[in-house]
């Protein structure tokens, strides 16, 4: 129920409006926010990357509808490129097909993120393609795939909460594609998706463990220690090698875990949102745990009261 609540509020145009103009709500999105600028977001990658641990900038924004929109966004993944060139900084990208002008046309959205593609490819960089809600998902995987059989620096995320994504990996994988696997974040029926927690983590598992049997490089998007775990207890009894792998993680989500991990030698990659738009994004986080609202509460009535 909290978690519907959260996620019906992440599309509220008005909350949206009043959360956005506060200057409490945008000091504690900081948290999961690198900032608002590209210098600000490479600063943090490189503070990352000193930490031993990769990362994959995100340019936040998305279910644009005008054409302009979906264009600027695009020239901002491509500025993203050559900043991290230019800043040295270790760091993918990852975007949306939402952004990109997906609502506009599939062959606007499929220019945009090409375009975005063939420039990393330039660079030596990898594109990864966030995935949305599901009735987006039959042309995000259809993008997905007329890309990866023409670049292969291109990855794309699937969500375990979903019936359908069994069959996405198994096509995805059988391409060579790259997967990161995550739960889901969004508001879905349950004609679509497993409504009950235990069959999502169920299915998890399974696709961890489909897709690091399988040849191509693959990533693991969660905070979750036990889907960790078993990841890590598969790759071990079936002889697979840390490099075949990482763990991705969200920027400002469990950095004790993070740490752990890159310090006991895995791969481990955060998703790093930088940007203005930064409401839904947010939203979805609040969503994912509540003791982020009563931690938010705190910080509004902390600042409500100062201390003297
Ligand atoms: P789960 O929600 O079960 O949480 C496990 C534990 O992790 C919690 O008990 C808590 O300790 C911690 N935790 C989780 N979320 C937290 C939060 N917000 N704040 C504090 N602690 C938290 N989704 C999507 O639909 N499309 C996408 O493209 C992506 N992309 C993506 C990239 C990466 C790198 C990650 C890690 C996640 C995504 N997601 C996503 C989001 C994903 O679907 C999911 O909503 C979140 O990762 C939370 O699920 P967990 O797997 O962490 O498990």
């Amino acid at each position: 129920m909290w978690r519907s609540a959260f996620l019906y509020l992440s599309t509220n145009a008005p909350v949206q409006h009043l959360a956005t103009k506060s200057r409490v709500a945008r000091k504690i999105s900081s948290r999961f926010i690198a900032g608002d600028t590209l210098p600000e977001a490479v600063a943090a990658t490189k503070a990352l990357n000193s930490k031993g641990l990769t990362v994959e900038l995100d340019f936040l924004g998305e279910s644009v509808t005008d054409r302009e929109q979906a264009e600027a966004a695009r020239d901002t993944y491509l500025a993203m490129l050559d900043g991290i060139s230019a800043g040295q900084a270790d760091s993918q990208v990852s975007l949306k097909p939402s952004q990109m002008g997906q609502a506009l046309s599939d062959e606007l959205c499929y220019d945009n993120i090409e375009q975005v593609v063939l420039k990393a490819e330039g660079l030596g960089n990898f594109v990864w393609v966030d995935i949305e809600e599901s009735p987006t998902i039959d042309r995000t995987i259809a993008l997905f795939k007329k890309l990866r059989a023409r670049h292969s620096n291109v990855g794309i995320a699937l969500q375990s909460y979903l019936h359908r994504t069994r069959k996405d990996a198994q096509e995805v994988i059988s391409m060579g594609g790259t997967i990161r696997l995550v739960k889901g974040a969004y508001q879905e029926p349950p004609e679509v998706a497993f409504p009950d927690k235990k069959d999502v983590d169920r299915n998890f598992k399974l696709l961890t463990e489909m897709m690091l049997s399988s040849g191509p490089f693959q990533a693991i998007g969660t905070h979750d220690e036990k889907m960790i775990q078993n990841a890590i207890d598969y790759a071990q009894a079936h002889n697979i090698s840390k490099e075949r792998f990482e763990f991705q993680m969200l920027y400002g989500v469990r950095r004790d875990l993070q740490e752990r991990l890159a310090s006991d030698g895995y791969n481990l990659r955060l998703y790093v949102p930088y940007g203005d738009r930064w409401y839904r994004y947010f939203m979805r986080r609040l969503a994912e745990r509540p003791a982020n609202v009563i931690f938010i509460l705190g910080s509004v009535v902390r600042e409500a009261m100062p201390i003297r």
